[in-house]
């Protein structure tokens, strides 16, 4: 696009109720933010056991940053990787319980490293529909046959695992779908990536901190095996940033030498890689923190259920309120904005079309009492 298309284009997106806006936080995250000098009470981060402002983690970076300086001033490959990095990578792979880790500077950057290096032409990635934007981008880029299965439709994928000649073939699916809460059918998975000698590639963005006491969807469900693939980022429940994948040390290797995003991007500063202990050490002695969210789950979705708003598929601390047109979601949100509640209105392309949304997103810091009254005053304006 030209320039001269780009004022026109974005005029567009507004008129449709499609403009992105970002909102300023002039406070640490949290369940009290302040924006543009406003108090708001917030059920709009990933920060699910309300870790990013903890005084450990804030401690560990600040002694991070005494120790190891500001930024890592290079890849990896030449001089970035430091003595953090590699602990931190080491203190991952046991937590999770797979041979080896690899940091990366983002859960998109491992996304796309992932399956690039694994796939490419005469090759197959078979993908749920409901699958974050950056697994479709990896899948996009490797060149592979791209193959979409219905949402969690296990005899969908086991038609087009028969019916493929790929080469290689890689299944990929979030654990826990970023805009329903709802989780991927992880064990019939590796099942079916078993009996068609695929990989199960796992983006648990959103169930490390949280499912398997902390330990992420495959400890949730005991699963292991060499042809899985677990990717967390360390964003959300962790209270940090960055990526890391977990795996058979071979395949650790492989993306160390072909993950294009990790060969050729500065290593994450070090001081963020020296405080991942300290949040491994908050996620493995966070069962209050785990049965607060747990609590707070189970009171939003009793709260939803049988009303038309809620597919009541998720038991997770991510609780979609559909709405369906995207202008009745903004109006929704902004409604509740100005009562001091913010929650984001998730529209199309992040969801299907149709499918616009209140996305609320619990932490372990809310207090039942604040949900209920968030509760009470969606009901009161979806209903009016
Ligand atoms: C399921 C899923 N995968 C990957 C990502 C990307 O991770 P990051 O924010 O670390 O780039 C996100 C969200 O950000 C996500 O929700």
């Amino acid at each position: 696009m030209r320039l001269q298309d780009l004022s026109a284009a974005l005029l567009e997106l507004d008129a449709s109720h499609r403009l992105r806006q970002r909102a300023t936080l002039e406070s640490p995250q949290g369940v009290e933010i302040v924006v543009d000098g406003e108090e708001y009470l917030s059920f709009a981060s990933n920060d699910y056991l309300g870790l990013a402002d903890h005084p450990s983690l804030v401690r560990a970076l600040q002694q991070g940053a005494d120790r190891w300086g500001a930024g890592s001033g290079a890849s990896h490959l030449l001089t970035g990787h430091s003595r953090a990095h590699h602990e931190a990578e080491e203190e991952l792979a046991r937590f999770v319980g797979r041979e080896a880790a690899l940091l990366f500077g983002s859960g998109y950057a491992a996304n796309l490293a992932v399956i690039t290096s694994l796939v490419g032409r005469g090759d197959a990635v078979f993908a749920d529909k409901l699958n974050h934007a950056s697994l479709n981008d990896g899948c996009l880029l490797s060149r592979a046959d791209f193959q979409r299965f219905r949402h969690n439709d296990l005899d969908h994928l086991e038609q087009l695992l028969s019916a493929s000649r790929a080469g290689t073939k890689l299944i990929a699916v979030d654990a826990v779908y970023s805009m329903d809460g709802d989780e991927a059918p992880l064990p019939a998975l590796l099942a079916l990536a078993e009996r068609f000698d695929a990989w199960l590639y796992v983006d648990d963005a959103h169930g490390f901190g949280v499912l398997g006491h902390g330990r992420g969807a495959l400890a949730e469900h005991d699963l292991s095996s060499e042809r899985l693939i677990y990717m967390a980022t360390l964003g959300k429940a962790a209270g940090l940033a960055g990526a890391f994948v977990a795996g058979a040390r071979p395949l650790v290797e492989w993306l160390l030498n072909r993950g294009r995003t990790y060969v050729f991007s500065t290593a994450q500063p070090p001081a963020l890689a020296a405080a991942v202990p300290a949040s491994l050490r908050l996620i493995a002695d966070g069962e209050d923190r785990r049965e607060r969210l747990a609590r707070l789950v189970a009171r939003c979705r009793e709260r939803l259920a049988g009303s038309r708003f809620s597919s009541g598929a998720s038991r997770t601390p991510i609780q979609p309120f559909i709405i369906g047109s995207d202008a009745r979601a903004m109006k929704l949100a902004h409604g509740l904005r100005q009562q001091g509640y913010w929650v984001p209105a998730i529209r199309p392309p992040t969801v299907p079309e149709n499918g616009a949304r209140l996305r609320i997103s619990l932490s372990a810091r809310h207090e039942p009492a604040q949900l209920d009254a968030l509760l009470d005053a969606m009901l009161l304006l979806a209903e009016a």
